[in-house]
């Protein structure tokens, strides 16, 4: 595991979007699973300038989704689908047929699930990126899910909609169940990318890092997996034993 610190949330979005490029660069046809989120933003921002100047291009790349709420309007903004098309897809010269993700408003959420996990396997993605829930939480996969889980529709924690109620008009508005890609199939990813910014962020990060590799901590089981990147801001590293000592 490769773990990065910057100096604030710009460096790191950076960084994670240097890594990125990479990808998109190395490969004929990348496939990038990305997460939504306010970790996020800067990364995607970091890509579409990059794509905007010029010097990237995402025509070949396909994206996939983590996870999608259940229930919301297709056209709700909050959508995952929504989200993903208005910090990245639309503002870069990904096709438009490009775009996957879980249906959250199918009538057979189950047999839903799993067409997008074979989805997701059958693509064979190169890089995932991932946030942290301040509980741990990777995707939608919440304390307590197996590592070899795969594709499944969720219950989300009151803490996590609690979390996601500010982009929401009311916690009642935030959904109760998500579709999330599983551990499992978050594992079988070419490489992971974890971005983590903000001192809210610190503890988790510890948990996931240094602490036992546990379902009580999702995303603990990164651990488990070859290749993976940890980008973090100073804030979000705060609690590290090296990051400790330096400051
Ligand atoms: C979003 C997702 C979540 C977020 C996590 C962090 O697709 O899967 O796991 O990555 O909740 O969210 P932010 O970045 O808003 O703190």
């Amino acid at each position: 595991m490769q773990v990065f610190i910057a100096a604030d949330a710009a460096e790191a979005a950076d960084k994670a979007a240097d890594i990125v490029e990479n990808v998109v660069r190395s490969r004929p046809r990348p496939r990038l699973g990305v997460a939504t989120g306010s970790t996020m933003v800067g990364v995607y921002q970091s890509l579409v300038d990059r794509c905007q100047a010029g010097g990237l291009s995402f025509a070949e790349t396909s994206i996939y989704l983590l996870d999608e709420y259940v229930g919301l309007d297709s056209n709700h903004p909050q959508a995952f689908r929504n989200v993903i098309r208005a910090d990245l897809a639309d503002l870069v010269d990904l096709r438009d047929d490009a775009v996957f993700g879980p249906d959250g408003s199918s009538p057979d959420l189950e047999a839903e699930a799993q067409r997008y996990e074979q989805l997701v396997t059958e693509a064979c993605i190169d890089i995932q990126l991932l946030g942290i829930g301040s509980n741990g939480h990777i995707a939608f996969n919440e304390p307590g899910t197996s590592f070899e889980g795969l594709s499944s529709v969720v219950t989300l924690s009151e803490r996590t909609r609690r979390d996601n109620a500010r982009f929401f008009a009311s916690i009642d508005d935030v959904p109760r169940q998500a579709i999330t890609q599983g551990i499992g199939t978050i594992l079988q990813a070419r490489a992971i990318l974890l971005v983590a910014l903000g001192a809210h962020k610190a503890r988790p990060i510890c948990d996931a890092l240094i602490g036992p590799v546990s379902i009580e901590t999702p995303a603990s089981a990164i651990r488990l997996h070859p290749d993976v990147s940890v980008v973090l801001d100073a804030e979000a590293a705060s609690q590290l034993p090296a990051a400790r000592s330096e400051s």
